[in-house]
């Protein structure tokens, strides 16, 4: 205790970190009211909201479910050509010829489409084609397609 009669607060000198941070906090404050405030910066949650919406349009759109998408598209055909030596040459030859699975560079039993050799490679077909939708996804698919496709010229 002090009973000096003299007032002692005046002896703590507020530390300079706190007064920094105190004028941060200040200047924070202003700078967020002023950036949320849609009168002082034009923000406003239905803008957020807009723009939201399209950008997820746009996601939408990009992701269309086009088999035929690379087709004609040399990177795509040559990642296509890769994933083909991988997963399907063992059966259908690294040039697509044919051995236990049919030659794919003539006319196809079950279509020659872009859609239809999706859906060949993707649901499988009954005389001993496996189904590769799991195990690639459909973009990996589109560019076999496409790979495919290159052959067929
Ligand atoms: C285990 C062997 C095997 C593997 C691996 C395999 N296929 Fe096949 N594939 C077959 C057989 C067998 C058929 C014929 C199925 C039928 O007639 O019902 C076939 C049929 C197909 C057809 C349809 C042909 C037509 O006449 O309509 C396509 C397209 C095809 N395969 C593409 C692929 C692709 C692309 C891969 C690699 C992702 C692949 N296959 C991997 C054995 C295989």
């Amino acid at each position: 205790m002090n009973d000096s009669g003299i007032p002692q607060e005046g002896h703590n000198k507020i530390p300079k970190g706190w007064m920094a941070f105190f004028a941060g906090v200040i200047v924070f404050l202003v700078w967020y009211i002023a950036s949320f405030t849609p009168a002082i910066s034009g923000w406003s949650f239905y803008k957020e909201y807009e723009k939201e919406m399209k950008d997820g349009e746009k996601a939408a759109a990009s992701a269309t479910t086009d088999p035929g998408k690379y087709i004609g598209k040399a990177d795509a055909i040559a990642e296509g050509k890769t994933e083909f030596e991988t997963n399907c040459a063992a059966c259908h030859m690294a040039d697509a010829s044919g051995g236990i699975g049919p030659n794919l560079k003539v006319a196809l039993k079950y279509g020659s489409t872009p859609d239809k050799i999706f859906e060949s490679i993707s649901k499988g077909r009954p005389n001993g084609m496996p189904p590769f939708q799991q195990q690639l996804g459909n973009d990996k698919v589109y560019k076999i397609v496409a790979f495919i496709e290159s052959l067929r010229k």
